[in-house]
């Protein structure tokens, strides 16, 4: 389904400015807890569990809906992403960073806390920016978010991209195979978080290693998934 269509099954207006932007926020506040990220236990963000009202709705009354809402859950690859900047703060810390396809923000808040002298989410779910808001807020740390596609752009003004959980749609991870190689032929650290997704790179990629991440049965099939952080190589 057309991501812009969730918000319609949703009955909510497309995101926005002002009254829009303040509905979706009190729609994510109502239907989700604030609970901490497994592997990243000092970030807590708005979450759906199997408990929660959002879950029952997605699963039943709102079955048009994808039933993962990308950005209600911490997902492997931005967990270990998420984890592996906090533990290796020197990967961003004073620099420039953009997350694609943040979600949550998950990542782009590690960024932050990590140090990042600027952190810009990319996503192109008009229900990302609000979780971004409530959940960067409830942290304590600035992110801007752009609600759209970077892919293909040239991204002045960023230093390191980061990128949680991309690899699992054909077209999204082979574009973003395209442009992040390129990035890094510029000189920009590209690093991805990867639960060995179907269509994870193969080859030319730094293995900068791995986590067993604490994951929920509402969206994978194992409680457990082994995670890689990998790090895009130059053509
Ligand atoms: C599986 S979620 C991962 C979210 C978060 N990074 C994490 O790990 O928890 C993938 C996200 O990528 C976003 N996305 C997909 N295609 C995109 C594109 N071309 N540009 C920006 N975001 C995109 C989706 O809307 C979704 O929020």
């Amino acid at each position: 389904m057309h991501l812009s269509a969730k918000a319609d099954a949703a009955g909510l207006p497309p995101a926005g400015e002002g009254e829009s932007m303040l509905r979706y926020m009190d729609f994510i506040r109502s239907r989700t807890t604030l609970t901490r990220v497994p592997l990243v236990p000092e970030i807590e963000l708005y979450q759906a569990t199997e408990m929660t009202e959002l879950w029952r709705a997605t699963a039943a009354d709102l079955e048009k809906w994808d039933d993962s809402p990308f950005w209600a859950f911490p997902w492997a690859g931005g967990q270990a992403l998420a984890r592996h900047v906090l533990d290796h703060p020197e990967l961003v810390a004073g620099l420039r960073v953009a997350d694609f396809g943040t979600g949550s923000g998950l990542v782009a808040i590690a960024a932050s806390k990590a140090g990042a002298s600027r952190v810009v989410a990319f996503d192109v779910d008009p229900f990302c920016e609000a979780a971004v808001r409530l959940n960067t807020a409830h942290n304590g740390v600035t992110v801007e978010f752009q609600a759209r596609s970077p892919l293909g752009t040239e991204l002045a003004g960023i230093d390191v991209v980061l990128a949680g959980d991309v690899f699992y749609q054909r077209d999204m991870a082979e574009r973003f195979l395209v442009w992040g190689r390129a990035l890094a032929g510029r000189g920009i650290r590209v690093l991805a978080g990867d639960p060995g997704r179907l269509y994870s790179p193969q080859q030319g990629v730094k293995d900068r290693g791995s986590h067993d991440v604490p994951t929920s049965t509402a969206i994978e099939d194992r409680l457990l998934m082994k995670t890689w952080v990998l790090e895009l190589l130059p053509e």
